[in-house]
């Protein structure tokens, strides 16, 4: 009998205020041609003035937690993505926890940037499949537009604020097999010799200053697709499964030009392919778990149904979470 962490709701936050491409072309030297052309990005949200990364993951985890019926008291662990947490430390989770009335139970941050997400949930999936915790929330939530240089065309047209969610409950009963509902793989990985293509000029240890973005989008590009579908193809074999069996696939949401070249890659139909950047541009560790609400709501992604989530960003880090609904 095999213990497996099975996603049991989801819930997602977006900020109120959206800005269009045509509202940021009044301030920026860019167009909406430019930026739907090359990114796909039509619009974003931008977090209200004093709306932080916990306000976000807090209406994102109440939204979770309501759709799983899971009480905030059952919680045993609050893993949090984020790569613009409200404070240097405590851990942003800390503030959640406190939030939701979880006092007690295991909280804190994990920072893998735009992969921060995928590292969160498979981190989870190792504490409740190794029987060190039953319950936990796992949640992405991204400020990015406080960590945007605005003069800087080239990013900061890419990037949203939002938020997203999903409850675990650790289920005994697993055949072992593909068959099995719950998480079936992770796989994480980090090459930090390319620190450099993608990173924020500031921190408290090196400016003593918050810092902003900086990238090299064309070499990020090129890494992103070739990382992308290794990863997928490495979840894949691992589970001895071909690309057709999967329901779904929901990828970080960075730009639709590295999602479709990832999915023409895999021979992966687009209607298999849940795409938000579209109305939320890239919310680094926010995006996939915004995805895979949207899907879930809207009735695409249905009990029983295969979904492979996949995600690349600054480190770089890279990796996949394959989960049976
Ligand atoms: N509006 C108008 N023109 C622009 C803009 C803009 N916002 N930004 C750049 N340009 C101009 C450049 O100045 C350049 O002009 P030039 O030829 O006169 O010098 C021209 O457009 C082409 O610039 P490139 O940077 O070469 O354009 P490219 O086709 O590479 O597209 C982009 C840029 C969209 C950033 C692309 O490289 C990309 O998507 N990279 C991946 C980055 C990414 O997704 N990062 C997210 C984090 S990592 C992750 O999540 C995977």
């Amino acid at each position: 009998m095999v213990r497996r962490a099975v996603i049991v709701g989801c819930g997602s936050y977006l900020p109120a205020r959206v800005v269009t491409n045509a509202e940021l072309a009044s301030t920026v030297d860019t167009s909406d041609e430019w930026i739907r052309e090359r990114s796909g990005i039509a619009e974003r949200r931008i977090a209200a003035d004093g709306e932080t990364t916990s306000d976000l993951a807090i209406a994102a985890a109440r939204a979770a937690l309501n759709g799983s019926g899971v009480e905030p008291a059952a919680l045993d662990l609050i893993v949090l993505a984020t790569a613009t947490p409200d404070n240097t430390f405590p851990a942003t989770a800390a503030k959640v926890q406190a939030a939701l009335g979880a006092a007690g139970c295991i909280a804190f941050d994990v920072q893998a940037v735009c992969t921060g997400f995928v590292y969160a949930l498979a981190t989870a999936n190792a504490f409740l499949s190794s029987g060190q915790a039953r319950t936990a929330l796992v949640i992405g939530a991204e400020t990015f537009s406080r960590i945007l240089d605005w003069r800087d065309r080239g990013t900061c047209v890419l990037f949203g604020d939002g938020a997203g969610a999903v409850v675990l409950r650790a289920e005994e009963g697993g055949r072992g097999d593909k068959s099995d509902r719950g998480i079936l793989s992770t796989h994480l990985h980090a090459d930090g010799r390319h620190y450099d293509l993608l990173y924020v000029d500031g921190g408290p240890s090196s400016t003593q200053t918050t810092g902003t973005l900086r990238m090299q989008g064309r070499e990020v590009f090129r890494h992103a697709v070739s990382k992308l579908s290794e990863a997928v193809e490495e979840a894949l074999a691992a589970n001895d499964m071909s690309a057709n069996e999967l329901d779904w696939l929901v990828p970080h949401q960075a730009n639709r030009r590295i999602i479709e070249g990832t999915a023409r890659k895999l021979n992966l139909p687009a209607e298999k392919v849940v795409v938000t950047v579209d109305r939320h541009a890239n919310t680094s560790a926010a995006s996939i778990p915004l995805a895979l609400d949207e899907a879930v709501r809207d009735g695409r992604i249905r009990p029983g149904h295969l979904v492979l989530m996949e995600g690349m960003g600054g480190g770089f880090t890279w990796g996949s979470v394959l989960a049976r609904f």
